[in-house]
């Protein structure tokens, strides 16, 4: 670590002569699907290759991949290299050891486990938004957990580091580190939040290696019996980056919810989960977008009401939406249109006649909590201001199990709630 500081000091005061080439920053995610396992790292200079070596055993597979230059925004020009390198058709339900880098300089050895194929297989994830560099309350716990292997995947709903950008992208690597105890262990998915926003999303374009080919910004992939979407909330807020990236993420979802929901495929994976950052609904006492009647993300462009993704919730049955931003916890009655479904208050949620909302966005930032208003709203069934994130498990076709945990109340599982669906049809049809 000091040789480390050193090196990086002799840089700053641009001697040439010095070179980093460890790897730093490592971070694991799913490829297409979760059969590959993408490491994603950075190198200050320039290694030539990138490479992992893996395996059960005894690091006896390389895989090769590419590095791409990076170029932070903002007057200094800060450059670093960031590698990303596919495990292809791994063995499903194994540990694999691994390092990463190239002839110059290897990571630490570190581990992950793939996804089984058993189809009484439970995914366990955890899922939260809002984690930043400064009081990153979440980050002792989730390592703990991620390091005993209790997890399959990781979802950051977008807000990271507060802010990557900041400092030519020095924040950014401060933060990619202090996650990589987590991250380097367990696929950390992710989806971009406002906080991203400077320079049109480039550092976590840059920095994340999600499936599909949009950067990262929309995607979804299949594990267990889940399908999971993740979503851009951003391309309804920032519109100067391109009108286009919100018809084609609605496009884009309308044809991937069509596709997730034929006979054939729902059969095989009943659950569809989507995640997001800013949530359609909450009950904070500031005047964000959720506080606002008629969200963007909720009911489209204002009059016309095109691209509103709630509709397509409802229409296509979809489970479970996860959304952050607001700093604080929310678990919602089953509700479509500001409505709480009939029959739906009560727990555990069973055959919900609407979509489950839940908002997590309490990992710990610099900017705290976000506090709500006095009067809890009909539709809201509890909230909290703990710091936490949340734990779901998908235990069969019928039965998801999610909880929040407390990180300052030495993990107190704080509010927890079943959802039993017998028929994952789309709802107003029973
Ligand atoms: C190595 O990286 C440092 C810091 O970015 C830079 O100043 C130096 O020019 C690089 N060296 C080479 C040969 O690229
Ligand atoms: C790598 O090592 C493991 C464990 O020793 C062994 O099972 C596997 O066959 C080896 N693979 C190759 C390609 O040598
Ligand atoms: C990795 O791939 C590059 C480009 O295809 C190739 O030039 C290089 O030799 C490969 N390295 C190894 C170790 O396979
Ligand atoms: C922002 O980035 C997206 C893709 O990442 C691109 O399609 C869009 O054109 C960019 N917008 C601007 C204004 O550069
Ligand atoms: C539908 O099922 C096929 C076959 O299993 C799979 O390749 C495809 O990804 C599924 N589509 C979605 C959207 O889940
Ligand atoms: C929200 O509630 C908190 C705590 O009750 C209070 O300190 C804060 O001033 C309120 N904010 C607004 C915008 O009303
Ligand atoms: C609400 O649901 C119950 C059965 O769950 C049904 O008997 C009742 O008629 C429903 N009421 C309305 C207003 O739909
Ligand atoms: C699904 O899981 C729940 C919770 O573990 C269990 O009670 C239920 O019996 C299971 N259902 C089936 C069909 O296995
Ligand atoms: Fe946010």
């Amino acid at each position: 670590m000091m040789y480390r500081i050193l090196i990086l000091w002799l840089c700053f005061l641009q001697l040439r002569f010095c070179m980093v080439y460890e790897p730093e920053q490592i971070h694991l995610s799913f490829g297409d699907t979760v059969n590959d396992v993408v490491v994603t790292w950075n190198t200050i200079n320039d290694t030539e290759e990138s490479l992992v070596e893996y395996s059960f055993g005894g690091l006896n597979l390389t895989a090769n991949g590419t590095s791409t230059l990076f170029v932070s925004g903002g007057k200094e020009k800060r450059k670093q290299y960031i590698h990303r390198v596919k495990l292809p058709n791994l063995a499903r339900g194994i540990k694999y050891t691994y390092h990463c880098g190239s002839g110059k300089g290897w990571s630490d050895k570190f581990w992950f486990k793939t996804p089984s194929n058993d189809p009484d297989w439970i995914p366990h994830l955890a899922v939260f938004g809002d984690l930043g560099s400064e009081n990153a309350r979440s980050i002792p716990q989730l390592q703990e957990e991620a390091q005993r292997g209790m997890y399959d995947a990781v979802f950051h709903i977008g807000d990271f580091a507060y802010d990557m950008n900041w400092e030519s992208g020095r924040v950014g690597d401060d933060f990619m580190n202090k996650i990589e105890p987590v991250a380097a262990y367990v696929p950390y998915m992710t989806s971009p939040g406002n906080h991203e926003e400077a320079y049109n999303f480039s550092d976590y374009k840059a920095r994340f290696t999600m499936p599909g080919n949009t950067e990262g910004l929309w995607y979804s992939f299949n594990m267990g019996p889940v399908h999971f979407i993740c979503v851009s909330t951003e391309v309804y807020y920032f519109l100067d980056y391109g009108l286009k990236l919100l018809t084609n993420q609605y496009v884009w979802l309308e044809r991937d919810l069509e596709e997730a929901t034929s006979s054939e495929n729902r059969t095989v994976r009943p659950w569809i989960i989507i995640l997001g950052h800013r949530p359609m609904y909450c009950s904070n006492n500031n005047s964000d977008d959720c506080t606002n009647h008629e969200t963007w993300t909720r009911v489209g462009i204002p009059f016309l009401h095109w691209f509103g993704m709630e509709r397509l919730l409802y229409e296509y049955g979809v489970d479970l939406v996860i959304w952050a931003h607001e700093h604080s916890y929310e678990r919602l009655w089953p509700l479509y249109d500001y409505k709480v479904q009939n029959g739906s208050y009560a727990e555990p949620y069973r055959n919900p006649r609407a979509p489950v909302h839940l908002i997590t966005g309490s990992a710990g930032c610099r900017e705290f909590h976000d506090f709500f208003d006095e009067e809890q709203p009909e539709w809201s069934a509890f909230r909290s201001l703990d710091y936490g994130y949340m734990r779901l498990r998908v235990h069969n076709a019928s039965h998801l199990y999610t909880e929040q945990v407390a990180v300052d109340k030495e993990g107190e599982v704080i509010d927890h709630v079943w959802i039993i669906r017998e028929n994952h049809g789309p709802y107003g049809q029973e």
